[in-house]
């Protein structure tokens, strides 16, 4: 049996991330046949793209059953993954679940494989692996590669996330807020963002905890801890920018010991998962990387405000590497490396 021959269920088929799924599943080269795109009850009988191979019907979740499903991905945000993804898994489907849901449970890997897909044998027990936050997965596939070359103790980093982390719905508002200004016409509320998106930028993306951070700024931290190292102090300042498809972070490392520029680079150079310019004055920008698949490293430069400082700007798609592909590459690394997680 090939990759392509497995059965996949997309939960979530008509969401942003479940589209970019379906979409890479296709370029993958998966028969249709082999894919089940479901989604809510609302949404069944309406079809879906599926990349150059035509169209899929969406099957309702509540009467899914995947018992011929080797690999069930879940984008349907925390509750659905919560009542159904154990569903799937006591079904015999392994989930590879986006939400938050399972991310910190000691017993579900969460997993970047460039980063740690040795983490992936975990999964025996619950039969679901947890996909990253996605700003958390571009932090780390740029962290690793510098952790290697020197321990990191502490990174100070603000983000600048698109509204496609936010959903399809989010999209559709910042396009009409935008249109709504350009055209002055009255502003119509929107219940997605706190405060007007279009021409703006909002530094509170989930709910405040107690302390005055945001849940989205503490999934950053805790998720690096648990997929790096425990050791790691992160300070994360998450903000959402009018930008359709593309997460920036602009992150400041403290390494334990000294390093030479040169070596960062080359480390930096050497991962599969990341892309380097080929010279010091280029630079990345969400709109130009939006539909690739690695993670853009640019800026490198000694941070000399700390004994062992470097500062770097790490660009990404966040549909695709920020989620369904990732989501992908950990199907895959199931496949060839953990094959006995997968139904026969
Ligand atoms: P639906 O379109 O039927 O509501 P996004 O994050 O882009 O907003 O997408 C959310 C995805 O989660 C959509 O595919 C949506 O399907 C799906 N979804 C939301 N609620 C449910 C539910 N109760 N059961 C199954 N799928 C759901």
């Amino acid at each position: 049996m090939t990759f392509t021959d497995l059965n996949f269920a997309v939960v979530g088929a008509t969401g942003a991330v479940g589209r970019t799924l379906l979409s890479i599943l296709a370029e993958r080269g998966v028969p249709r046949e082999n894919i089940s795109a479901v989604a809510s009850e609302r949404s069944k009988g309406i079809k879906v793209s599926y990349g150059d191979h035509g169209e899929l019907m969406i099957k309702a979740l509540n009467t899914f059953d995947f018992s011929t499903t080797h690999i069930a991905f879940f984008s349907a945000g925390g509750d659905v993954s919560a009542q159904y993804a154990p569903i799937a898994a006591a079904q015999g489907a392994l989930v590879i679940d986006k939400s938050s849901k399972f991310r910190m449970d000691a017993d579900v890997p969460l997993i970047v494989p460039e980063v740690n897909s040795d983490a992936i044998a975990l999964a025996v027990k619950r039969r679901i692996i947890a996909n990253p936050n996605c700003s958390t997965i571009q932090l780390v596939a740029a962290l690793k590669p510098i952790h290697d070359v020197s321990p990191i103790k502490r990174v100070v980093l603000s983000t600048y996330q698109a509204v496609s982390g936010a959903g399809q719905k989010a999209m559709d508002i910042l396009f009409n807020e935008t249109k709504t200004v350009l055209m002055n016409q009255p502003s119509t509320e929107n219940k997605l963002f706190p405060k007007p998106i279009a021409f703006n930028v909002i530094p509170k993306i989930d709910a405040f905890t107690s302390d005055g951070s945001t849940k989205e700024e503490l999934k950053m931290i805790d998720e690096t801890k648990k997929i790096i190292s425990a050791n790691i102090e992160v300070a994360a300042t998450c903000v959402r920018v009018p930008v359709f498809i593309g997460h920036s972070i602009s992150a400041n490392v403290e390494c334990a010991s000294a390093f030479d520029l040169k070596d960062m680079h080359a480390a930096l150079k050497a991962s599969k998962a990341l892309k380097l310019p080929k010279t010091a004055d280029q630079f990345f920008t969400p709109v130009e990387i939006a539909q690739d698949d690695e993670v853009f490293v640019s800026r490198l430069r000694m941070d000399t405000s700390v004994p062992f400082g470097l500062s770097l700007w790490i660009v990404a798609d966040n549909l695709r590497k920020g989620a369904a592909l990732n989501g992908v590459q950990i199907a895959e690394a199931v496949y060839k490396h953990h094959r006995k997680l997968l139904r026969k």
